[in-house]
């Protein structure tokens, strides 16, 4: 069901893979909700040629831009801003990648050019995309800008990895830009804390099955599919929610205040 939410906005949606990926739900229902949108993804992904199929779709151009890159972002901006004539509402940075989660490597090993390489996609990207932003001036008054992260920030899951340690940067990006941006612009900046979710990123996770039932078993609610994701992020995209910035939502169900459930209870004493 389609409430116009966005209506009248214009958004950029970084990281749809293919059709699993969190942002892929994101971008259908923005355009559902009334929105127009670019768009993005590394080259490399886009060789794989998934995206022209929800570009079609959602009637979205697609922007080639790999995050690491100031030149790409600040392409991707500049095309943006001619392509809807003027600033965009909301951005979605939808990015992860660890090269020690890739090959394997255990936390205690780490190999450190991997650690700096998966920290520059996953984090200090939101901070490059930002920065680009507010040099071009490419964020509407009460813009919102959001960035995906997991509950490893706060708590530990052993095979998480060095992605903990990211996403820990990425929540402390959201808070401290979104002091800066608030101030000068009003442009709200949060990161929306998801349930482990079936995808390419998420199923690289050593144990991830184990992980996304052990989080069903946890939440009162169950997992937050990726669907419902997108909806949440529709809301914080939407006027409804301009007084939220700087925050850390958890999207998960219930987990992240949940001590033990009943369901672990029964497992643990079986
Ligand atoms: P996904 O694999 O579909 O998306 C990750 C995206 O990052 C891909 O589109 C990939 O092409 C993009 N990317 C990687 N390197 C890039 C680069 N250099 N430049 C531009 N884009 C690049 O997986 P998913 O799960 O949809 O991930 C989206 C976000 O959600 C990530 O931040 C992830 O950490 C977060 N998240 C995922 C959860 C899960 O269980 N799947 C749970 C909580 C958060």
């Amino acid at each position: 069901m389609a409430y116009n939410l966005l209506k009248g906005k214009k958004g950029i949606i970084f990281g749809a893979l293919n059709e699993q990926s969190i942002a892929w739900k994101v971008a259908q229902r923005c355009v559902e909700e009334g929105a127009e949108i670019v768009l993005t993804n590394s080259p490399l992904a886009l060789r794989m040629g998934e995206l022209n199929k929800l570009a079609e779709e959602c009637n979205a151009p697609v922007i080639p831009a790999d995050v690491t890159s100031n030149e790409d972002v600040t392409n991707l901006f500049t095309k943006s801003m001619e392509h809807f004539g003027g600033g965009v509402d909301f951005v979605l940075h939808s990015i992860g990648m660890s090269l020690n989660v890739r090959k394997n490597i255990h936390y205690t090993e780490n190999n450190y050019d991997f650690t700096h390489k998966g920290l520059d996609i996953s984090a200090l990207s939101f901070h490059r995309v930002l920065q680009v932003a507010m040099k071009m001036d490419a964020i509407n008054e009460w813009g919102s800008v959001l960035a995906l992260t997991y509950i490893a920030a706060q708590r530990v899951f052993p095979d998480y990895n060095d992605m903990a340690d990211n996403k820990a940067y990425l929540e402390s990006i959201a808070r401290n830009f979104g002091y800066q941006y608030g101030v000068k612009k009003h442009v709200r900046i949060n990161t929306v804390s998801q349930s482990p979710t079936r995808t390419t990123a998420g199923n690289g996770v050593k144990g991830f099955d184990g992980f996304v039932n052990y989080a069903e078993k946890m939440s009162p609610l169950g997992n937050a599919d990726a669907n419902q994701c997108a909806d949440y992020c529709v809301t914080l995209f939407s006027d409804l929610t301009k007084m939220v910035t700087m925050q850390n939502l958890f999207h998960d169900g219930g987990f992240s205040y949940t001590g033990v459930t009943q369901a672990v209870i029964e497992q643990m004493e079986k």
